[in-house]
């Protein structure tokens, strides 16, 4: 089984409010970024990882791979206005066949277990992301006015990885380009046109660091992972 991953590092990390971007946040001493690269540089699976990032960090992003000695990382691309623009400038240098990854630099927990899942389920039916069931009951609001409660049982938080065959995730966005469409997960891009996309269950320790308190939890996290060691 293998895969390419599309790593994104091209965003700007405002909700974080530390004055740069997130990615360059230092966990026990060691950026954010690097703790998700090492995510697939450690996992035989993965054959080369693409990172793309802002053209005016790619000095600092090219020192630490160097400094952290990432060899996977075969292209530093530079991204996009939106996240989805992010994942289009991936995938155009990837220009290959087979199983990719697309995944948030800011989740630095995904476990192997979650990885390895998703790209069995992509061989097998093209499409598959990280989800977690949502915990909270989710309100449909107009303005201060609930208009509706969802169903919670079959809601699902969708994370990333988000893997697919090329093809398909290539055309998905190739397709939303050519109709305006911005969606929120590639997924969702997929979805639109009409093709199955399937969860694998991961957990909640997949974050996405958003906002300062989830440095907080990060370190906890980091801290459980260290004990288990
Ligand atoms: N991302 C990207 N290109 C963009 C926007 C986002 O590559 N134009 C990446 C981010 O670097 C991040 C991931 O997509 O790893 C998820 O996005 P998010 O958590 O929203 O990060 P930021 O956009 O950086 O943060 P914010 O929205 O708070 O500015
Ligand atoms: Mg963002």
């Amino acid at each position: 089984m293998e895969y390419k991953a599309i790593v994104l590092a091209a965003g700007q990390g405002k909700r974080m409010k530390a004055g740069f971007n997130k990615q360059l946040i230092e966990l026990n001493e060691v950026p954010l970024i690097i703790h998700s690269l090492r995510l697939f540089e450690l996992d035989e699976w993965c054959k080369e990882i693409v990172l793309v990032i802002s053209e005016s960090e790619r000095e600092i992003m090219q020192q630490l791979l160097d400094q952290f000695g990432l060899k996977k990382v075969g292209q530093l691309i530079s991204g996009g206005l939106e996240r989805q623009d992010s994942v289009y400038a991936g995938l155009q240098a990837l220009h290959s066949s087979g199983n990719v990854l697309i995944h948030d630099g800011a989740r630095p927990f995904v476990k192997r277990e979650t990885i390895h899942k998703i790209v069995m389920e992509v061989e097998k039916q093209g499409g598959a992301i990280a989800a977690v069931p949502v915990k909270d009951t989710i309100k449909k609001v107009d303005g201060t006015q609930i208009v509706k409660t969802a169903e919670r049982s079959n809601l699902w938080a969708a994370q990333t990885p988000q893997g697919f065959q090329y093809d398909i995730v290539m055309n998905a966005h190739e397709d939303a380009i050519a109709s305006g469409y911005i969606g929120t997960d590639d997924a969702s891009l997929v979805e639109r046109l009409g093709h199955t996309v399937s969860i694998v269950e991961s957990d909640y320790l997949n974050l996405k660091l958003t906002t300062e308190e989830d440095l907080l939890f990060a370190e906890v996290i980091l801290k459980m992972k260290e004990n288990k060691a």
